[in-house]
């Protein structure tokens, strides 16, 4: 992620050698000229997704609508999505807005309704009513690539059928659905006159971050989408244009890699010391889980690979899985993300707190977390538990999209090493035909 004096990984403590990884990075050779033939090609390849930082029509379509919807001035924007059409654009928005952004923001308040949840929507639709009810606005973004997900379907009527109570004929210009070209309900809101955003039909969902999925609502919330995709095509450009050995996805798939079928590790941490990037651990959470967990390799055999990812939040978890992770079985490879925070709280000097916690009085928060962060480090080395630390220098949207680009490339290596197609998802589908099966009863 190296690029001036930014975001950078450390790999002291990965634990392999040069050899291993140099015999890796070989075998990543035909697999990296194929991503890079694909590089500022278009849509057309599997790789599809890579290229989305270089569509600047796309950018500027999500920002033309964006400001047409903002001219509505709304008071609350709700994304409907789940899985990859929701995760990427909610890890965005709480690295850069803060998970406390709807109390302070002077912005669209942002909700995400993902889930069904009986208890959780009947009060975000409240709330959207009580927002109507004061004559002001809302925004609601239905995101499904397949544009069936059950989930998405029923969530999306509940708010569309709130609009419609309140503006009749007229809701649908409050409405837009992103979804694929030619997709059931991409012919359903063309009907009914909704705004529609198309997602490339070979850009998955875990890959569509970038894609108007992510950058619609967060451009709706004062995302800098293109300091977002500058960030994520800075890191297109370096992969494919500097040796293997200089690219931080391919190094970090390596390392995953090795552990899993040299050590057995099967469990990959992502421990972050940030609370606003907890989201994007659970974007990775699902990147990682989707795109390699698979029944079948690229032969069809069956394999039922996979490394289960999981993740951590810093300094909450030491108190909950930091016992296991230094003292249980060596069976996780961590990564440690250090996002620097943008303020400097201080400790006060109060007499009675001092001398409970020494040396903590007068120094900044952010000195304090550091400590218990190196402190993290230095047990983790002695114990010799594999990790790497991934230090991002700011919480900002070039240094986001450095980071979601940075570890989509990783899971198409890393899909390579272990020979599964990181692109599918068909045991996703699984529980989705049953379900229609049993609702149908
Ligand atoms: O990454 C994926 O492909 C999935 O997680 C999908 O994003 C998720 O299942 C939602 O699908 P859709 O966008 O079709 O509603």
């Amino acid at each position: 992620m190296k690029s001036n004096n930014d975001s950078k990984f450390s790999y002291e403590y990965s634990g392999l050698d040069q050899k291993e990884t140099h015999e890796q990075f070989n075998r990543l050779g035909e697999e990296h000229e194929r991503i890079c033939s694909a590089w500022n090609t278009g849509y057309d390849s599997v790789y599809a997704s890579i290229n989305l930082s270089n569509d600047r029509q796309l950018a500027q379509n999500v920002k033309n609508l964006a400001a047409q919807k903002l001219s509505y001035n709304p008071e609350m924007v709700i994304v409907i999505g789940i899985g990859g059409s929701s995760l990427g654009t909610r890890a965005v928005h709480e690295a850069i807005n803060g998970t406390l952004y709807n109390e302070i923001s002077k912005r669209p308040r942002l909700y995400f309704v993902e889930s069904i949840d009986s208890d959780y929507t009947t009060i975000v639709l409240k709330l959207a009513e009580q927002v109507l009810h004061a004559g002001k606005t809302i925004i609601v973004t239905i995101v499904t690539k397949s544009g069936t997900t059950t989930e998405t379907i029923v969530n999306g009527a509940l708010f569309v059928d709130l609009l419609q109570k309140f503006y009749g004929d007229s809701h649908t210009k409050y409405v837009v659905a992103i979804t694929d070209l030619n997709s059931k309900l991409y012919h359903a809101a063309r009907k009914a006159g909704y705004d529609v955003l198309e997602i490339p039909e070979n850009v998955g969902g875990r890959f569509s971050v970038l894609s108007a999925v992510g950058l619609f609502p967060l451009a709706l919330v004062g995302i800098d989408i293109d300091k977002l995709i500058d960030g994520a095509r800075s890191v297109g450009e370096l992969v494919c244009s500097q040796p293997i050995e200089h690219n931080d996805s391919a190094r970090n798939a390596v390392i995953k890699y090795v552990h899993y079928v040299r050590d057995r590790i099967n469990i990959n941490d992502m421990f972050i010391f940030s609370l606003n990037w907890a989201a994007l651990g659970h974007w990775y959470r699902q990147l990682m889980g989707e795109s390699i967990g698979k029944m079948h390799d690229r032969t069809g055999k069956v394999v039922e690979r996979g490394i289960t990812p999981t993740v951590s939040i810093g300094t909450i978890d030491l108190h909950s899985v930091g016992q296991l992770y230094l003292g249980g079985p060596r069976d996780k490879f961590i990564t440690f993300v250090y996002a620097q925070e943008r303020t400097s709280l201080v400790e006060p000097q109060l007499e009675l707190f001092s001398s409970l916690v020494p040396h903590v009085a007068g120094k900044t928060l952010s000195h304090i977390k550091r400590a218990i962060f190196d402190g993290v480090i230095k047990a983790y080395s002695d114990q010799q538990r594999p990790f790497v630390v991934c230090e991002i220098a700011q919480s900002d949207e070039y240094e986001i999209g450095k980071f979601l680009q940075m570890y989509m490339f990783e899971m198409i290596y890393l899909g390579y090493l272990l020979q599964v197609n990181p692109f599918d998802q068909p045991q996703v589908e699984l529980y989705k035909t049953e379900t229609r099966k049993i609702l149908a009863t």
